[in-house]
């Protein structure tokens, strides 16, 4: 596995010229647009990629985008892998090794998720402050100690001054944030009114299918994490989810969690 992870990078470094990013940040369903902002250098098609899955989910493109933003260098993955589409754990989570290896200091991270907090409205940004992990663990199986422990500690899973950092963006911003805990479940079906109301009562604010298996393997190889949500649905409402609303509803909220991005960058 860490022979795979180390080939794609000398790939992707041979390919971008050594750029080297220095944040890492992956763009959820409907939020692709995000990487409009980034002064592309380089861009990869995800099956140009060796080692590389392939994107297989509508509204999500399958490349990896290397560029400036606020003057950091910075690599985005529009598009990412989920669990529902069939990949091993280990695939979803490749990318985010192998960027640890191209050089982030740090993980941004988005999704679109349902609202379980009552109080969450449709278009709001939730903060992540923590996760509950409801999918099988991306680090079951050898471990690769070159990169991390056998026993992450998931303290401060997301990053608290990266937190405190987006916290006083959106209030210079005016950007209305809400903070909660992310719960991950694997998907493809969108829960029953009883999941929502058991994901309530375990103390979850938001419900997704992605994120993560991504920040446990981050932290397992010491990366900060920052984590946005887009609640695109209310899940304790008496409408159904719809993957075209959540995309439409990522687009529209994609916006604001644009400012908070790029802002955060910059302070970097
Ligand atoms: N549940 C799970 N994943 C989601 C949802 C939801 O309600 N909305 C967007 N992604």
């Amino acid at each position: 596995m860490l022979e795979e992870i180390k080939k794609t990078a000398a790939f992707i470094d041979a390919r971008t010229q050594q750029f080297r990013p220095e944040a890492g940040i992956i763009l959820g369903t409907g939020l692709g647009d995000f990487a409009e902002q980034i002064d592309v250098k380089y861009a990869l098609e995800y099956k140009d990629i060796p080692g590389f899955p392939v994107s297989t989910v509508e509204g999500h493109k399958g490349r990896l985008i290397f560029g400036l933003l606020e003057g950091r260098r910075v690599v985005a993955m529009q598009g990412r892998f989920h669990y529902y589409e069939g990949y091993a754990m280990t695939q979803v989570t490749f990318p985010v090794r192998v960027m640890k290896l191209l050089g982030i200091g740090c993980l941004f991270v988005s999704n679109a998720s349902g609202g379980i907090n009552t109080s969450f409205r449709v278009g709001d940004l939730m903060i992540i402050t923590d996760h509950i992990n409801l999918m099988p663990n991306p680090l079951i199986g050898p471990n690769l100690a070159e990169l991390g422990p056998r026993f992450p500690d998931m303290h401060n899973c997301y990053d608290r001054e990266l937190i405190a950092r987006a916290t006083a963006i959106a209030e210079r911003e005016r950007i209305k944030l809400q903070y909660g805990v992310y719960v991950g479940g694997t998907g493809p079906t969108f829960e029953t009114q009883a999941e929502y109301r058991y994901f309530k009562a375990i103390g979850g604010d938001a419900a997704g299918m992605s994120t993560v298996p991504e920040v446990i393997v981050a932290r397992h190889m010491g990366i900060p994490v920052f984590g946005v949500s887009v609640i695109t649905n209310c899940g304790l409402s008496d409408e159904a989810g719809d993957h075209e609303d959540v995309q439409r509803q990522g687009r529209k909220a994609g916006q604001k969690m644009a400012v908070l991005f790029r802002e955060m960058v910059k302070g970097l």
